[in-house]
């Protein structure tokens, strides 16, 4: 295993007494630490993770699920590959804990379809760990038994969204759900179901490892613990960080060697662009928040052209469902090829950053919400330079 410094999930070198020190306590008390943490969901929206299983917790039903959200889809995102990879136990233990703690007993690793390399591998870890007794009937001498499949995605970035998710691993089309209801009280197959990210599954067997007040001496007030950040760009060091929750973003462009970039895209194409003047901004969910995905970009970057390529995301990853995401992303990547033809007015530009608002407020799901993101904040700080070249 490569060396990785860190404080909270790296430094435990993969494995951890969580799951052992879980199955002594009782389910509330387990779902009262987590919210006692103050974890917050790894994926990119920061929902209170005690929260959610509280909900799902309370919700009556004979069935519940776990579902581990690894499609990891978001550009510029790898950080949940290295936990996989390297950091398995922490990762399914997590889910064990999750299932005890909302009274689930079957748990599911929604694997992106690009990371089936890892199946094999992730398959022998579950059989090793059921020959351990820490999968299966009657986990550690416990009452409680709990068993963990793994199902592929194929490659749609909206399969990320945990009710687009949930359709798919139902057998249909990865198509948003409306909500309510929420998936803690009408998920999979209709049934209780809490999601999480990789990370967040993580963090929770080293809470229980560690103990909250622990925990809790990481980060910010608002955003305890640390972050895995994967940095990619121009930069000297890129690769999987990290970092404590309140790291400015200079201090982490420094830390990865990045410290002449001109902008940084952080939160991936859903994400926004910080220009060098706002690098003092922090990292955490009051300040610049992220899923993961951390992009630098030198002073040689067109930043029209990033823009250009994050619009043809969106326009070829929108499921087609609501209009202001179908119509409004061509919409949005029509002007950016405008503005590359200096065909672009500042009228329309700003009708332009209003489609975008509307966008953010009218579309189904986080994907239409957020896609005008990198047009408004690309568009806003860098404005005179992308206009000065045409
Ligand atoms: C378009 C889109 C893609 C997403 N992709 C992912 C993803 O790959 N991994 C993930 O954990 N969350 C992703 N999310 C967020 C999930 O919907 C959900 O909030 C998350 O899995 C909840 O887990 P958490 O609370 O532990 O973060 C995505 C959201 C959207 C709108
Ligand atoms: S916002 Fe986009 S991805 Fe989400 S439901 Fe609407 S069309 Fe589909």
């Amino acid at each position: 295993m490569p060396s990785r410094k860190g404080i909270v999930l790296f430094d435990t070198k993969g494995s951890s007494n969580g799951l052992a020190n879980a199955l002594k306590k009782t389910r509330q008390d387990i779902v009262m630490e987590i919210r006692e943490s103050g974890l917050r969901g790894r994926g990119g929206a920061g929902f209170p993770t005690g929260t959610k299983w509280m909900l799902a917790a309370a919700a009556i039903a004979d069935r519940k699920y776990v579902v581990c959200n690894a499609d990891e889809g978001e550009p510029g995102t790898f950080k949940d590959r290295v936990l996989l990879d390297e950091y398995t136990d922490l990762v399914f233990e997590g889910m064990v804990i999750a299932g005890y703690a909302i009274g689930a007993t079957h748990g599911i690793l929604y694997l992106r379809g690009e990371y089936r390399y890892m199946l094999a591998k992730l398959e022998d870890a579950l059989r090793r760990m059921r020959s351990e007794n820490r999968l299966g009937e009657r986990i550690l001498g416990s009452d409680f038994s709990f068993d963990i499949t793994i199902r592929l995605g194929s490659g749609a970035y909206v399969c990320g969204e945990e009710t687009a998710l949930i359709e798919s691993l139902e057998g249909h089309r990865g198509e948003a759900r409306n909500r309510p209801p929420f998936p803690v009280n009408t998920g999979y197959l209709g049934c209780p179901t809490i999601v999480n990210n990789v990370e967040t599954f993580a963090n929770v067997s080293v809470i229980m490892a560690q103990g909250v007040e622990w925990y809790k001496q990481y980060g910010t007030d608002k955003s305890r613990g640390t972050k895995l950040v994967s940095v990619s760009g121009d930069c000297e060091r890129p690769g999987v960080y990290e970092i404590p929750f309140g790291t400015t973003v200079k201090e982490l462009l420094k830390l990865v060697g990045g410290e002449n970039a001109k902008a940084v895209q952080i939160g991936g194409a859903s994400g926004i662009c910080v220009p060098r003047a706002d690098f003092h901004r922090s990292i955490a969910f009051e300040d610049v928040a992220t899923g993961g995905s951390v992009i630098v970009f030198g002073e040689h970057r067109d930043m029209l052209h990033v823009l250009k390529n994050f619009m043809e995301f969106f326009v070829e990853e929108s499921c087609g469902q609501c209009t202001p995401c179908r119509l409004g992303n061509p919409v949005l990547l029509d002007g950016v090829e405008k503005i590359g033809r200096g065909e672009c007015s500042m009228n329309y530009l700003q009708e332009l950053f209003d489609l975008g608002a509307s966008m953010q407020i009218a579309s189904k799901c986080g994907l239409g919400q957020s896609s005008p993101n990198p047009f408004i904040s690309i568009l806003t700080h860098f404005q005179d330079e992308i206009f000065s070249q045409r």
